[in-house]
Order: structure tokens, then C-alpha cells, then sequence
């Protein structure tokens, strides 16, 4: 595990579980996830130059992990910025509350997974930049 500059955000390292049938990483609540899981979305397909996210969440926890190509998260607690990029299945970034992330340099072959830590709920997000430094600093 590697804390990162930025509030609620670290580096996880997943178990891999490797044989000469290739490779396994199980998510469970409690290790290795620091969370029970509720919800899981995966984003993939994304075009050359998209960029996705650019929005906080008041409450959510999440857990990010590139399953397949590579990524780079931008984290951004309100006064520290981090660029992490996920290029490994074994390799996961945790993104706390109030954290502003944004997603780029999606290889073509990319599929993103992320898990939550409670269900979709659109009141949850902070969509506007200063609004999130507004309440980041209060
Ligand atoms: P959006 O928040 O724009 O994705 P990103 O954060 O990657 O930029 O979500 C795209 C659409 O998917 C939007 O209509 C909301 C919907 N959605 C769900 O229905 N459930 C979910 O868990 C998520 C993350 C998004």
C-alpha cells in the first residue's frame, strides 16, 4: 500500500494469484479492498484523447484497477494533485471522499474496472470545479 500525497487516495497492491494456468485477483471486503463492495462499473471502448470523470463524491469510496491496457487517474484533494497511472491488473488506486478525479490516456484495449462502496446516487457527485474546492476547503 502507498499513500499518496492526496488525501484518501493510495496505491494498492492486489494479490495475484499466478500458476501455469495464467492469473486470478479476488476483491474482498476487508482486504483487498478497504471497503464493502456495493457496486462495480467497468469502462472500456473509450476513443482516442476521451477523457472521462472531471466530478468528486461527497460520501463514495471507490477502488480503480485497469483489467486489461493501461489508464491515468488525476486525483486532486483541493490543495495536492496526483497522477496515477494503472497499467497493471495487480495494481489498484483507492479514491476517498471528496477526491476530484479525472481519466485520460486510455489505451485502445483499456477496460476500467471500478467497485464502490454504495449504490449510484447522482446527489452524491460534485460536477463543478469550484464548487468541489469550495466545499474541500470549508
Ligand atoms: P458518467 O458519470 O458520465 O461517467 P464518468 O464518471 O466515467 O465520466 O456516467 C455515464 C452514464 O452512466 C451517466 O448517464 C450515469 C450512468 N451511470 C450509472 O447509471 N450507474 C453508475 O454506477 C455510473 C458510474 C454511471
Amino acid at each position: 500500500m502507498t499513500q499518496l500525497p492526496v488525501n484518501g487516495c493510495q496505491i494498492l497492491t492486489l494479490p495475484v494469484r499466478s500458476d501455469e494456468r495464467g492469473s486470478l485477483v479476488a476483491l474482498e471486503a476487508g482486504a483487498p479492498l478497504p471497503f464493502e463492495l456495493k457496486r462495480a462499473y467497468y469502462i472500456f471502448g473509450t476513443p482516442a484523447g476521451a477523457e472521462r470523470g472531471f466530478h468528486a463524491h461527497r460520501a463514495l469510496i471507490q477502488c480503480a484497477m485497469c483489467l486489461a491496457g493501461a489508464c491515468t487517474i488525476t486525483v486532486d484533494d483541493g490543495s495536492e494533485r496526483a497522477d496515477v497511472r494503472l497499467d497493471t491488473p495487480g495494481k489498484a488506486l483507492e479514491i476517498g471522499a471528496m477526491v476530484w478525479h479525472e481519466m485520460r490516456d486510455f489505451t485502445p484495449d483499456a477496460v476500467l474496472l471500478l467497485v464502490a462502496d454504495a449504490p449510484y446516487d447522482e446527489c452524491d457527485y460534485v460536477r463543478d470545479y469550484d464548487e468541489f474546492l469550495r466545499l474541500a476547503r470549508s
